[in-house]
């Protein structure tokens, strides 16, 4: 592990101060126990503007990214990023505050990715295929093998973007090797396949603030299932609304 706990004593005055997640953080704060840690939840439930904070106060891109690029492209800290505190392990301190070159973490940022790959694409330290020319998925997979790799922090954001199912289990067991070799994942997701990493922490986040949640009791899991199990009826409540 390289990051534990993440807290947001005083948040800044900006639109996050009201969100539930960051309210939570005030008061509660965040403790990453697992290598790999899921933030789920509801489209606008804050885990996007978690994650770049993240990213931030790490010394990762917020725009996606490489460790030590950090506010490559605007030159200024997000203020929740500002506002943020971190426990880092001795081995975070290493990796995310030593010198800038000998620096581990990347931020996968599903809706950045190919604004990214237009800028670093060839550059040392970065990948040589040229994403253009490759379907999405499989431009997402040449920046995942290259730069999700050993010891490190990884933060994604619906990494699953562009991934068929089979993909997913792909990048399932690409998460899976890299916390064996001592990497540490948090990502965004509302994948039901991914989520299912087995040892993973997932924390739930919703209008209670966030919560740790077991794969089973997930709602996305159970809406999946649903859906699965019997199509019609989600689709008749849908079409036949009006
Ligand atoms: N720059 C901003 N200014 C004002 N409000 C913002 C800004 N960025 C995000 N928000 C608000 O913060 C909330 C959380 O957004 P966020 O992008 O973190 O959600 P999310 O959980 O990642 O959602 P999704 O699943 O759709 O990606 C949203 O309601 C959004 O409107
Ligand atoms: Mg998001």
């Amino acid at each position: 592990m390289l990051l534990t706990r993440l807290d947001v004593p005083h948040p800044p005055d900006d639109w996050s101060a009201a969100l539930p997640v960051v309210r939570h953080l005030e008061t509660h704060g965040l403790v990453f126990t697992e290598q790999v840690t899921f933030l789920v939840g509801e489209n606008g439930s804050g885990k996007s503007t978690l994650i770049e904070a993240i990213a931030d106060v790490c010394g990762i891109n917020s725009e996606g990214g490489k460790a030590g690029t950090k506010y490559a492209s605007t030159g200024m800290p997000l203020p929740l990023g500002e506002a943020a505190e971190v426990e880092l392990t001795a081995l975070g301190i290493e990796l995310l505050r030593g010198p800038r070159r000998r620096r581990r973490g990347f931020f996968f940022r599903a809706e950045t990715l190919f604004n990214l790959g237009r800028n670093v694409s060839g550059l040392p330290g970065f990948w040589d295929d040229d994403l253009t020319a490759q379907s999405h998925g499989e431009g997402f997979f040449t920046v995942l093998d290259r730069m999700v790799s050993g010891p490190g922090l990884y933060l994604m954001d619906e990494p699953e973007a562009a991934l068929s199912f089979r993909s997913c289990l792909r990048l399932l067991y690409l998460m899976h090797r890299v916390a064996r070799e001592g990497g540490q994942i948090i990502c965004a997701t509302h994948s039901p396949i991914l989520a299912s990493l087995p040892g993973a922490q997932i924390v739930e986040l919703g209008e209670n603030g966030i919560q740790n949640a077991t794969w089973e009791d997930l709602q996305l899991v159970d809406d999946w299932r649903r859906f699965l199990a019997k199509p019609g009826s989600y689709l008749r409540y849908v079409l036949e609304s009006d």
